[in-house]
């Protein structure tokens, strides 16, 4: 697919809508990028301060939820893609409200489905539908392997349940009413402008400030590390090549597990802080395990490299680095999104510790 396209892109005031939207916007000036995004908690339009003035980009406020907002925003940019990746995306949330998950993540996107569905009315050429999920629809791993494309769905918890009924509702429009897509199930990603409630993130600022590091359970759950920039270039490329109706499995060949890869942040920031070795390591504290924690996810990626040519452009280390190097120098960033509300998750979700 080449030539001038409208763009929806939905969450893209998030952590990796962001990314997708800048790389979209800068690499492909022929192309109008719209940003719908509705501006949770997670939504912040700092993040695309550098692209926000760009000729092909325009920032829509609404809800994936709203039906009326749908129609309006389709019949005034007529967007012939969408890539979606609006959802409420963090595990520890969804096990203290499951139904902001329900709703946005399950109904938003079937809504968004009946508003593509209306818009295109049957006229299906050039248009697609591009989903963004995740490996946890397939559920935790125990005695080796990867997930493939083939991996049966067994999500484990109240965000990967509704992510994972999320893909099929998009499956099942791609069935019942010929809507073209395309679908993605990506690993944890980490780099710049992640909300610190994640690991990665959550741990840098809180050894920037000399807090206590909270490792869940005995920090031997492994996860598979994809840069997100990684991430957005394979979103890229399935967007534009990948087969109608397809799936694609992203990942970083990169496991950890949580435990080694505080250490490497700590190694990393001791270093770039100019504090002793050993000294940020000391605030590793152990606490409570999240309910029905998944042990281990780890990707095959081995189709998507083999039939669009993609896979990770830098080593984990130097990925790390640069995340690093981005947090220290964007402080005001960190400070700005840990105020306020954050304050108030922090205290109630760590608060036994
Ligand atoms: P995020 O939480 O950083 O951002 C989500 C964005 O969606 C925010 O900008 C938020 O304002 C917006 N949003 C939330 N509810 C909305 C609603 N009802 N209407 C409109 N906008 C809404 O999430 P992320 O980490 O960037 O993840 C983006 C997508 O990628 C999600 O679908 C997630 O499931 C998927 N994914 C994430 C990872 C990861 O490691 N973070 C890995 C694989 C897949
Ligand atoms: P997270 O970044 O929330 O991603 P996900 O749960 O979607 O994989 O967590 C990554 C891993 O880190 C996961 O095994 C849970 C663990 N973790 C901690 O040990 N401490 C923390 O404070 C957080 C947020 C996560």
């Amino acid at each position: 697919m080449s030539g001038t396209r409208t763009i929806l892109i939905t969450g893209g005031a998030g952590f990796i809508g962001s990314h997708v939207v800048r790389r979209f916007v800068t690499k492909y000036p022929q192309h109008r990028i719209i940003n719908l995004d509705a501006l949770t908690y997670a939504g912040n339009l700092e993040n695309l301060r550098d692209v926000e003035h760009a000729p092909n980009y325009t920032f829509v406020k609404a809800d994936i939820r709203d039906a009326e907002a749908l129609k309006k925003i389709f019949a005034e940019h007529r967007p012939d893609g969408v890539i979606h990746l609006a959802a409420e995306s963090h595990v520890d949330r969804s096990i203290s409200d499951p139904m902001a998950f329900v709703t946005t993540n399950v109904i938003g996107t079937v809504t968004l489905l009946n508003a593509a569905r209306e818009a295109w009315s049957g006229a299906f050429a050039g248009k697609r539908f591009y989903h963004v999920s995740t490996d946890e629809v397939y559920g935790s791993l125990h005695d080796g392997g990867f997930f493939t494309e083939e991996t049966a769905y067994d999500p484990q918890s109240p965000y990967s349940a509704s992510k994972a009924a999320s893909d099929h509702f998009v499956r099942a429009y791609g069935n019942t009413y010929r809507l073209p897509f395309v679908l993605s199930n990506c690993s944890n990603n980490y780099g710049s402008h992640h909300f610190p409630e994640k690991l990665i993130p959550l741990m840098i600022n809180n050894i920037r400030l000399r807090k206590p590091l909270p490792v869940y359970g005995k920090g031997e759950n492994v996860r598979d590390w994809l840069w997100v920039e990684d991430h957005a270039a394979a979103i890229d490329v399935i967007f534009h090549q990948g087969a109608d109706g397809g799936t694609y499995n992203i990942g970083g060949h990169n496991e950890w597990r949580n435990i080694d890869l505080v250490h490497l942040l700590c190694r990393i920031m001791d270093r770039k802080l100019g504090r002793s070795e050993g000294e940020s390591a000391q605030l590793i504290t152990y606490v409570t395990d999240r309910a029905g924690h998944d042990l281990r996810y780890a990707i095959d990626a081995s189709k998507i490299e083999r039939e669009l040519g993609w896979r990770p452009s830098i080593t984990f280390e130097e990925g790390l680095e640069r995340t690093v190097d981005w947090y220290l120098a964007n402080q005001a960033w960190l400070d700005h999104v840990t105020s306020g509300a954050y304050q108030q998750y922090y205290a109630a979700h760590y608060k036994a510790q």
